[in-house]
């Protein structure tokens, strides 16, 4: 392979992440020779990379300054796309300060440590039944058949949304987290996808909304559909927006993690065998998977004033990237940054995000991340791929959509 030269790497064709997955080689060398870069090429629209971890939790941490907005992350410029300054939703993550904390307070408490503890027995009850219906054969698609169930079925049923509308769930969000991957949206452009998954979307919840309303339960759509922000329910838009958002953040990025993490053992054995002899490592070894696949690749926020930022003027109006798998590889702060070690401590990593945006998330993907791997350590006895691994295609969110493993397992204990 030719070098690698700063003025040529392309860390945002969607193209490459599907033949290759992330471009850590590339980010490694912007990190190194320049951590916030102008990055301007022929088909994108200009920006500035931000790689290092130390600019992206410093822009993190000042949302006046770098605001949130509309267009979420950068991709190549490509026909068919909407207009990338009108977002499809208004909800947190393009909120800004005073309003996004008043959102936000909506359904808080449902997220928090002690909030999320009321999932663990259900969390633990989904793990089991996706394990044991692999029971009998060698070979699944681990992301159709484990992956992608628990963090579906856990939104879901925090929604209080039935079951047979579950694959309706899973559609459009990877409809809307993946509108220009073939498997997703089809013959459609990605206008026309993302278009369509939103309205559906809406449709749904319109009527769910409709129905708590009348019979509010203890749900976090009945939170939502009577919840205020300074004092007035929520606009229908946002209020449809919200719903979508919780529905795709809390799919997407698990499942990735929980894939990624389980490629990630097959391709380091001592690893593995590391958490097997002793699964108490689960919630460390939860982190180092989050900081090695870092399922969410990329953020944007806009510069409101004329700045400086490592030696860089930045201009009021100027877009910032933040690469947050660049940043959780970034060997200014991490020992050995290029190796999977499921015991490092301390790991500050930032999948999750810094600051304001935090993920709401959070602990809920941690939960089910750790009930996941303890259970897999447990009951896997052998595994291995028994085909490539699909991606996504995706400069956003770094998606496995299959992965075909052959293993054996074992009964329920
Ligand atoms: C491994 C799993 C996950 C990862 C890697 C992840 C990652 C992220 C990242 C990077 C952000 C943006 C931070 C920023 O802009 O500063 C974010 C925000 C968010 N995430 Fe997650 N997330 C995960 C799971 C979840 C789950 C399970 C849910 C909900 C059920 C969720 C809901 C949200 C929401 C609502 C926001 C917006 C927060 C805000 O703007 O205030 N995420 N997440």
């Amino acid at each position: 392979m030719p070098a690698l030269k700063l003025d040529s790497v392309d860390v945002i064709d969607p193209d490459l992440y599907v033949a290759r997955g992330y471009p850590h080689a590339e980010w490694a060398l912007m990190r190194r020779e320049a951590p916030v870069y102008r990055y301007e090429r022929p088909n994108v629209d200009p920006f500035w990379a931000v790689t290092g971890h130390a600019p992206i939790v410093e822009i993190s941490r000042q949302p006046a300054l770098f605001k949130s907005l509309q267009r979420l992350f950068m991709t190549i410029n490509q026909e068919g796309a909407p207009d990338p300054n009108q977002g499809v939703l208004r909800q947190l993550l393009n909120m800004n300060p005073p309003e996004h904390g008043a959102y936000r307070g909506v359904v808080n408490r449902r997220f928090t440590p002690r909030g999320v503890q009321v999932m663990r027995q259900q969390i633990e009850a989904i793990t089991t039944e996706a394990l044991d219906a692999l029971a009998g054969r060698e070979e699944c698609d681990f992301v159709l058949e484990v992956s992608a169930k628990l963090p579906l079925a856990v939104i879901a049923e925090m929604f209080g949304i039935p079951r047979a509308d579950w694959d309706t769930m899973f559609r459009l969000s990877n409809m809307m987290i993946g509108p220009s991957d073939p498997e997703y949206g089809g013959d459609k452009t990605i206008k026309e996808t993302l278009e369509q998954a939103r309205m559906e979307f809406f449709q749904y919840f319109s009527a769910l909304v409709e129905e708590r309303r009348k019979n509010p339960r203890d749900d976090l759509a009945s939170a939502l559909a009577n919840g205020h922000v300074n004092g007035a329910p929520l606009p229908i838009f946002e209020l449809m927006s919200y719903f979508a958002l919780l529905i795709i953040a809390g799919n997407e990025t698990t499942r990735n993690a929980t894939t990624g993490g389980l490629f990630a053992f097959i391709e380091h054995p001592d690893q593995w065998r590391r958490l097997k002899a002793d699964p108490s490592l689960a919630p460390r070894a939860v982190d180092e998977i989050l900081r090695w696949i870092s399922p969410v690749i990329q953020f944007n926020r806009e510069a409101t004033a004329d700045t400086e930022l490592h030696g860089h003027k930045i201009r009021a109006g100027d877009l910032l990237t933040l690469f947050y798998p660049s940043a959780n590889r970034d060997e200014t702060v991490f020992d050995r940054p290029g190796e999977f070690d499921i015991g490092r401590n301390p790991n500050p990593h930032i999948a999750f995000g810094i600051g304001e945006h935090f993920c709401l998330g959070a602990n809920l993907a941690r939960l089910e991340l750790q009930v996941m791997f303890r259970q897999l350590a447990q009951r896997l006895e052998t595994i291995e791929l028994a085909g490539p691994i699909q991606r996504m295609r995706s400069s956003f969110v770094g998606g496995i959509k299959h992965m075909p493993v052959r293993y054996r397992i074992r009964p329920r204990a």
